[in-house]
């Protein structure tokens, strides 16, 4: 079943020319004690890149679990795609290279396939969460100009960006040496990117999807995207789950998608989309869908007078 799994999963060419695959497990919110054990099971049946961040604090667990899958003989590190995002705090120069190499001891893995910035948002390094004061000057050039030399180095051997706007992946894009492989954005039926795809696509940078079902355990998210009329209409046509349903939107779409969760059943079934295909009028019924910005992107960076945006539409330059 696993070879099966293997040989359907696509891979997606990179601007650097590597492959990275089109499921990823996320590991954000996958709680202390549950997360190394779903690692492992997913390894086991067919993920083969994981999407990792030090914000998430269980970096260590991940770690143990491919330390345990390696000396198991089920895969080799080459085989796997592994992701890490530089946090918020780390955005000084100085900073840069050793919060790299600490998510690369936390996750035992030697390198990174890619290094994310996470947010292009800058706190002081000893901040605990965005409150007053905790925000730093931000200059998001410089910060890749770091990153950049990770990548030189091979430490990472593919450096992205993450909720980054049009606007923001343009400016970036007039000043760096290295450009982005990939943009990391929430994306499923309620937000789209209808703005930010056609714009990546244009310049070459993959977009991963972010909660590509909506996070629909989350307490953040206000709808489910899961229950939305033409999610549940077309699971019963396809006689698919409704995850099922708006993770192979996100794949006819061209995007790699980071489904999370910690339960078995899940994991198996949230890969088991690539023997069914979306018609071309069905893909037309999510156009209809209103959008709108569905998790972080509403209060997390703009609750406090220091923070560089004042409001969710700067943060975002508008995209919708
Ligand atoms: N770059 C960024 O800023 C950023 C931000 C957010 C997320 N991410 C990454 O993207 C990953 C995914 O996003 P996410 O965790 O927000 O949300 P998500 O993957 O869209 O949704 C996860 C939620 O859906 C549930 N779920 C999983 N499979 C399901 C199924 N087949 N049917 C019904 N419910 C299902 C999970 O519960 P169970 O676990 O209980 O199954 C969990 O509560 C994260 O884990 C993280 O790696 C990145």
């Amino acid at each position: 079943m696993v070879n099966q799994a293997l040989e359907a999963m696509p891979k997606l060419k990179l601007n650097t020319g590597t492959c990275i695959s089109a499921v990823g497990l996320g590991t954000w919110q996958a709680d202390p004690g549950l997360v190394k054990q779903a690692v492992k099971e997913a390894v086991k049946v067919g993920y083969r890149h994981i999407d990792c961040a030090k914000a998430y604090k269980n970096e260590d667990e991940v770690g143990e679990a491919l330390q345990e899958l390696f000396k198991e003989g089920v895969v080799k590190r080459e085989d796997l795609w592994i992701t890490s995002k530089l946090w918020c705090t780390d955005h000084n120069p100085a900073d840069v290279e050793p919060a790299l190499d600490g998510s690369i001891e936390r996750l035992q893995c030697g390198y990174l396939d890619l290094y994310l910035m996470h947010w292009p948002v800058a706190l002081k390094k000893d901040a605990q969460g965005t409150g007053p004061d905790d925000f730093a000057p931000l200059n998001v050039a410089a910060t890749w100009a770091a990153m950049e030399k990770c990548y030189e180095k091979g430490k990472a051997k593919a450096i992205g960006i993450s909720n980054f706007s049009v606007e923001k992946t343009k400016d970036l894009l007039s000043k760096c040496k290295v450009r982005p492989a990939v943009n990391q954005v929430e994306c499923h039926p309620l937000w789209q990117q209808k703005k930010l795809w056609p714009y990546l696509k244009s310049e070459g940078i993959h977009l991963t999807a972010y909660s590509p079902i909506g996070s629909s355990n989350s307490p953040f998210a206000t709808i489910n995207v899961l229950e939305l009329p033409t999610v549940t209409k077309l699971a019963e046509k396809y006689k698919r789950s409704p995850s099922q349903i708006v993770l192979r939107w996100n794949i006819q779409q061209g995007h790699s998608v980071l489904p999370k969760s910690t339960h078995a059943d899940r994991l198996a079934s949230n890969i088991e989309i690539f023997d069914f295909e979306l018609n071309e009028e069905d893909l037309k019924e999510f156009d209809k869908i209103e959008q709108h910005r569905l998790l972080l992107g509403d209060d997390m960076w703009i609750n406090d007078k220091t923070s560089p945006y004042k409001t969710v539409e700067e943060l975002w330059d508008g995209d919708i």
